[in-house]
């Protein structure tokens, strides 16, 4: 696939359908992360690969009470929102954590992330970056819920699974680049 056509043809993926991904399809997209760059070549990231469903709703359940709290309002209705779920029912969850102690660890796990993000497209997933876990990430059960080393800390996560039949999430406009040519 063209480079720029994969790039524009990567959306958001919220409606997911009830097909599994495969080990050896999240084997190759985790791979795809760890060939981002790094700071310092420091690789800092750490995944933890979530299959079990009811792990999943646990999260959603415990970030949305978080969310209730937000001072911003529309965080705080869609953590009221019964019909939301955090990881929009998705096959797998890849949560990504970076080592507190590296150069540019948040950095890095986000390269990591656009390459996953990719990778999932490039293969007829979809797949969605969840910066509203953080909250949740930030506290010590977070931790021993998800496995992630001390000495690491959890930013967000990516939901994956096969897009729903039918429905294309329409691509949001983009806002012309502000660029200077020197
Ligand atoms: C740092 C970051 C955090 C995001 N967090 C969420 C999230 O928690 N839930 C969600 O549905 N989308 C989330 N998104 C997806 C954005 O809403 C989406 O990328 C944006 O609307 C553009 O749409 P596109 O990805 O289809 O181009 C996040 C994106 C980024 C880069």
């Amino acid at each position: 696939m063209d480079f720029l056509e994969l790039c524009k043809g990567r959306r958001s993926t919220r409606f997911f359908s009830r097909a599994e991904v495969s080990t050896e399809t999240l084997e190759g997209i985790l791979e795809a992360g760890i060939w981002a760059p790094s700071g310092h070549n420091e690789q800092p990231w750490f995944f933890s690969v979530v299959r079990d469903k009811s792990l999943q709703d646990t999260i959603s359940v415990k970030t949305k009470v978080l969310m209730k709290e937000s001072p911003v309002s529309w965080i705080a209705k869609k953590g009221a929102d019964p019909n939301f779920h955090l990881f929009y029912h998705a096959s797998a969850v890849i949560v990504v954590s970076g080592k507190t102690s590296a150069y540019s660890a948040i950095v890095d796990c986000s390269a990591a992330t656009q390459n996953m993000l990719l990778m999932a497209h490039s293969l007829g997933l979809g797949g969605c970056w969840i910066g509203l876990i953080s909250p949740f990430l930030k506290l010590p059960e977070a931790k021993e819920l998800l496995g992630i080393p001390e000495d690491y800390q959890g930013f967000y996560a990516i939901a994956l699974g096969y897009p729903e039949a039918g429905i294309v999430p329409k691509a949001p406009s983009r806002k012309n680049p502000q660029v200077q040519w020197l």
